[in-house]
């Protein structure tokens, strides 16, 4: 007898696409970006020790992040997340803005270029304009030796392990690890972070692979709200994505992940422009997807989901379990467990994956390598 063999099926452990696997290896990639880092609410960043005995980040004023696609939007919440805990002005740029925008860089600006595979050709020029001009650079990456680290002084690897599937996805939450880290690690050198405080937050991150896992299981149980709603979005033309706060950019990375993968038009935007244009596009054929997790701007979203619902367009929530009132104001709930609100991104970010991803599956979408991108894209 011959057993037929398949190694890309074997590569893929039992899942029909990478995109899939990488999704519900998450626990497993959260965890091992914060290995070595975090144990029992203390932070060892070792990586950054040598830039900070040589004095250089004691210099630092300010902070540019330079990233593209997911990396940017990583690099959103990262701004949030820096400027409240360690006080510091952050400008996140896309690397094919920075690179012709004339930057004003200089050594009091600690650059620090976010990129999965290291090999951004925008993020690559930017950061180098950026070390010529006298910036400390830091870069975020999970390939090792890649060409980012060849530019940077120093190096926090994502450690989210391989990813095969063209669209991101363990890397977008690993990478968010990173910049947690980076805010706590600035905002406890600066002192602007009680130690305290720090501790919960690296106790909060500690439970994040747990709570992952949560949303997974539950995203396999039958009665999962998540594929079938996937199946109402298929044959739609447009889906709009709104959040405040970091809720912001987990929206721009909702929509960001259904366009890429499945081709439906999507536009993720601050739940504060909403009335500033972008309302005259919603009707009953364009639903709304609100990251409406618990936060200090919650009531703000909800009145913006009730605006909505005015115009009788559908109204998919993303709320913290227990939210049982927002049911009153969407159609569709899908809950992910309470953390932080700085890490909600990390939670919410799971179900608009699964959403995209079952979106794509059922228009018959080549899910593992969408039409016209490329993994790393090494030209302008
Ligand atoms: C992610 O799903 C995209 N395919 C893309 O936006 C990507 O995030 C972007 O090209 C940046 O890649 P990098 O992190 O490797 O620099």
């Amino acid at each position: 007898t011959t057993v037929e063999w398949d190694a890309e099926a074997a590569e893929k452990g039992g899942y029909p696409h990478f995109m899939l696997k990488e999704i519900y290896e998450q626990p497993e990639a959260f965890q091992r970006s914060l290995l070595g880092r975090v144990r029992a609410g203390q932070l060892y960043l070792s990586e950054l020790e040598a830039l900070q005995r040589s004095g250089a980040l004691e210099k630092v004023r300010r902070m540019i992040i330079v990233a593209c696609g997911t990396s940017y939007h990583a690099g959103l919440v990262g701004k949030y997340v820096i400027e409240r805990w360690a006080r510091l002005p952050v400008e996140v740029i896309t690397a094919g803005e920075f690179r012709y925008a004339d930057p004003l860089v200089g050594p009091d600006t600690l650059c620090v270029a976010v990129t999965q595979s290291g090999e951004t050709a925008d993020v690559l020029v930017s950061t180098r304009q950026a070390r010529e001009q006298g910036a400390p650079v830091v870069a975020i990456t999970n390939v090792v030796a890649s060409a980012v680290t060849r530019l940077a002084d120093a190096v926090l690897y994502i450690q989210a392990g391989p990813e095969i599937c063209v669209v991101a996805t363990k890397t977008f939450i690993a990478t968010l690890a990173q910049l947690y880290l980076l805010g706590l690690f600035l905002g406890l050198q600066r002192g602007t972070l009680h130690p305290e405080r720090a501790a919960e937050i690296l106790q909060a991150l500690e439970q994040l692979p747990a709570q992952i896992q949560r949303i997974l299981d539950r995203a396999a149980a039958a009665d999962d709200p998540i594929a079938p709603l996937a199946r109402e979005l298929a044959p739609l033309h447009s889906v709009m994505f709104i959040g405040r706060g970091v809720g912001y950019p987990t929206a721009l990375e909702g929509a960001l992940k259904l366009k890429e993968v499945s081709y439906i038009h999507a536009e993720g935007f601050p739940a504060g422009e909403l009335k500033h244009g972008s309302i005259a596009l919603l009707d009953p054929q364009t639903p709304l997807v609100a990251i409406a997790t618990a936060s200090h701007v919650y009531e703000k979203v909800v009145s913006n989901m009730q605006q909505v619902r005015a115009r009788d367009a559908r109204v998919i929530a993303v709320a913290t379990e227990g939210d049982e009132a927002i049911r009153e104001h969407a159609d569709v709930v899908l809950y992910v467990p309470p953390t932080l609100e700085e890490l909600s991104p990390v939670l919410a970010a799971i179900p608009l994956q699964l959403l995209a991803y079952h979106a794509a599956v059922a228009r018959g979408c080549n899910v593992d390598q969408p039409r016209n991108l490329a993994k790393s894209v090494t030209v302008e």
